[in-house]
């Protein structure tokens, strides 16, 4: 059915990574980005995280959600 903004409710988003930490945070060295394409999990459930892994696929069809990843791509020369 239709939701309601009101009826959404708070809820953690990362089910399970590196949850002994207080912030998870990581950060790319952009020089030392060799690849083309780099994507990055924005959903929680990679196993691969913070790099995507194709997670999101099942989550999305799993809860009607429509999360993907970041792609960082190198500018072609
Ligand atoms: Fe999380 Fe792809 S696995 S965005």
């Amino acid at each position: 059915g239709k939701r309601g903004i009101m009826t959404i409710r708070a809820e953690a988003i990362n089910p399970e990574i590196r949850k002994s930490e207080e912030k998870v945070v990581d950060s790319v060295v952009v020089s030392e980005l060799a690849k083309p394409l780099t994507a990055y999990c924005r959903c929680w459930r990679s196993g691969t995280f913070p790099l995507c892994d194709g997670s999101h696929v099942k989550h999305n069809k799993a809860t009607g959600d429509n999360v993907g990843p970041l792609l960082l791509k190198k500018p072609k020369e």
